[in-house]
């Protein structure tokens, strides 16, 4: 899909979370690295109209992401803490919440389910209670909420954050078989080094916008 910012920025108060930023981004992969509090989740928050710009606007495939009436769907994000979205306790029940009013029979809503499930080998998974999931098996299961939708953008906010190293992998191959428009928020540089496109922010700013290897190589020098 397209992703288009026309001179979008976001203030609270004097504090500005993102300069007034003008891009296109129509590529598969792409990362966003930076500094804690450089406007990584701001900058994602735009893009589904969960924060909408104090200037400027952000349109995907042409529809401005703060019109209510554009709905949602089209985006489909995974939050810092992927214990925050769950909202039914038991997992197969909280992917099909997300499948409701959509006209979909309950049978139809019952398949798309277990396809989702089967997709991610996380039917094992379907009868547990979310909230005595690992931190790894909440990622999955967050995943399969979020993609039973078919949102044609995914966008995940530090997707690695906490996992162990088995998990952290699990997750990394979850995320690069994907066919969906990807989007990761990340500290784990490893993860977008194979990535089309990477974004680095720095103190609301966007100050990198090349390939994993110069991004990277930026990021560290500001970090220094
Ligand atoms: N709702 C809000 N009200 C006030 N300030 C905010 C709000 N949301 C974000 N900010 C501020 O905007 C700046 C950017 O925040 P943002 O969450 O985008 O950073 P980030 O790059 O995602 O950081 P991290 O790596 O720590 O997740 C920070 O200074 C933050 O304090
Ligand atoms: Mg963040």
């Amino acid at each position: 899909m397209d992703i288009r910012f026309e001179g979008a920025g976001v203030s609270y108060g004097k504090r500005v979370a993102l300069q007034p930023l003008t891009l296109e981004i129509s590529e598969r992969r792409i990362g966003i690295i930076g500094l804690n509090g450089s406007g990584k989740t701001t900058f994602a928050r735009l893009i589904n109209g969960l924060t909408k710009p104090t200037t400027g606007r952000v349109l995907v495939d042409g529809r401005d992401t703060a019109d209510e009436k554009s709905g949602p769907g089209a985006v489909g994000f995974i939050f810092q803490s992927p214990q925050n979205q769950i909202i039914l306790p038991i997992v197969r029940d909280d992917i099909a919440f997300g499948l409701k009013g959509r006209g979909l029979s309950k049978a139809e809503i019952d398949a798309k389910v277990e396809a989702v499930l089967a997709r991610f080998n996380a039917a094992h998974l379907a009868d547990r209670r979310a909230h005595e999931l690992s931190g790894g098996e909440l990622q999955v299961a967050a995943l399969c909420s979020v993609l039973a939708t078919d949102p044609g953008i995914l966008i995940l906010d530090e997707p690695t954050n906490q996992l162990d190293l088995r998990n952290r992998g699990l997750v990394q191959k979850l995320i690069d078989d994907l066919h969906e428009q990807t989007i990761v928020i990340t500290h784990d540089l490893d993860l977008v080094s194979c990535y089309d496109r990477v974004l680095v922010f720095h103190e609301g700013q966007l100050v990198a916008d090349a390939r994993p290897a110069e991004a990277v190589r930026r990021y560290r020098e500001i970090a220094g």
